[in-house]
């Protein structure tokens, strides 16, 4: 049995409403973060006591539940996705899982909404969108996390892509993930590192 394998079996499952999400996502397709990094987000939201939290990619919220099942009573999340028919499915789990009135989803391509969003001293940024705009995302996000607040990104291996060997062939997102990986590890207000986890999770605390 492989170490994933072990760690898979010996872990509960999760609630019955993230394994349906999980097998609705599986069957239409639609790219949801690994389970280990919703565990992860789940114990880092729990850990922090997060209150305030935006997601950058909502899709159907899969993500979106596992930390705002571990918010504390009056935490608020907002959620950026401009998928209007994926949101709808998100917001449809929300309401049944009875974390509805804490999240906001907003139907808008992100670089729009950040550009005035107004909120700040956020706990928690998870990034989890369209890879191109990472670099972009990252400069407008930081500004907005509290002191020792947690950007969280995922997807920084794409699949083997990144660690590849460079090549005239490769797609814009591959570049764009490993432009981002160097500037994440080096950002001047992050304590930033890169584990190994689902596809690999960029996880910086603010430091300054
Ligand atoms: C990987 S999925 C998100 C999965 C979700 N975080 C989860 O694990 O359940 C990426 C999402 O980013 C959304 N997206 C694409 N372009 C975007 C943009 N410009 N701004 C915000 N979201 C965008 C897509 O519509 C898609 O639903």
């Amino acid at each position: 049995m492989s170490d994933l394998e072990y760690l898979a079996k010996l872990h509960r499952p999760p609630p019955e409403i993230l394994i349906e999400l999980e097998e609705l996502g599986h069957r239409d397709g639609i790219p949801i973060v690994d389970r280990a990094v919703g565990r992860l987000l789940s114990t880092l939201v729990h850990c922090m006591q997060a209150n305030r939290i935006l997601e950058i990619g909502t899709a159907y919220g899969y993500s979106t539940l596992w930390m705002a099942t571990a918010m504390p009573p009056a935490g608020h999340l907002w959620t950026i996705d401009p998928n209007r028919e994926r949101t709808a499915t998100a917001v449809a789990f929300f309401t049944r899982a009875g974390v509805d009135e804490k999240i906001d989803v907003i139907n808008q391509p992100a670089v729009e909404v950040l550009e005035n969003f107004r909120h700040r001293n956020l706990d928690i940024i998870f990034l989890d969108a369209n890879k191109e705009d990472y670099p972009a995302y990252l400069e407008l996000c930081v500004p907005m996390l509290k002191r020792s607040g947690l950007m969280l990104v995922d997807n920084l291996l794409w699949s083997g892509r990144a660690a590849a060997p460079p090549s005239a062939s490769d797609e814009e997102s591959t570049r764009a993930i490993r432009a981002f990986n160097e500037l994440f590890l080096a950002h001047p207000l992050l304590d930033a590192t890169i584990v190994p986890v689902g596809d690999g999770l960029g996880i910086g605390a603010r430091v300054e």
